[in-house]
């Protein structure tokens, strides 16, 4: 396993809407184990391909950061199918250093996706999980949470996110 660099934001590929996996082979795996294995050590509760500079829809997620082996989904080409009520609550972004904003969600998701197996989920997800399902899946579309931001807000990100890439 290896651990992968995860890009950040003003990288065209965060920005560029991924494509479908065709075929559930090899390297998609590897890939898959080095997205959670990054995911873990970063430490986050969701990462998708586009963050780590693949342009392929596949996420994961694991609320429990390694701690607890079922909490952790791995999820080829998925697609949110049916969404209910609101939730508004503070997101943030590996590949958006420092940045914590409130963002609105479905309180309620159905999503269905393939594993790695190749087997069709179908999900239901609330609350935080429900959440980081759409985040991820914005990734796949090429949208940052950020962009979910009223113009106002977001200009003042800008440069807060400015400052810190400054940093580093
Ligand atoms: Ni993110």
């Amino acid at each position: 396993m290896a651990l992968l660099e995860i890009i950040t934001i003003g990288h065209p590929t965060l920005s560029t809407r991924a494509l479908p996996v065709k075929d559930i082979n090899q390297e998609i795996v590897e890939l898959a184990r080095n997205m959670v294995e990054t995911m873990h050590r970063a430490p986050g509760i969701g990462l998708a391909a586009p963050q780590v500079n693949v342009s392929l829809r596949l996420i994961t997620i694991d609320l429990s950061v390694g701690e607890n082996r079922d909490d952790l989904i791995v999820m080829v080409n998925p697609e949110i199918i049916e969404t209910e009520g609101e939730q508004v609550g503070e997101e943030g972004c590996l590949s958006v250093p420092g940045i914590y904003e409130k963002v609105a969600r479905p309180s309620r998701i159905l999503v269905r996706g393939h594993n790695l197996n190749g087997q069709e989920i179908n999900l239901e997800a609330s609350d935080l999980l429900a959440r980081v399902f759409c985040h991820e899946i914005d990734h796949l579309d090429g949208k940052l949470f950020v962009d979910r931001l009223s113009p106002l807000k977001r200009r003042l990100v800008r440069s807060r996110i400015k400052k810190e890439l400054d940093k580093t």
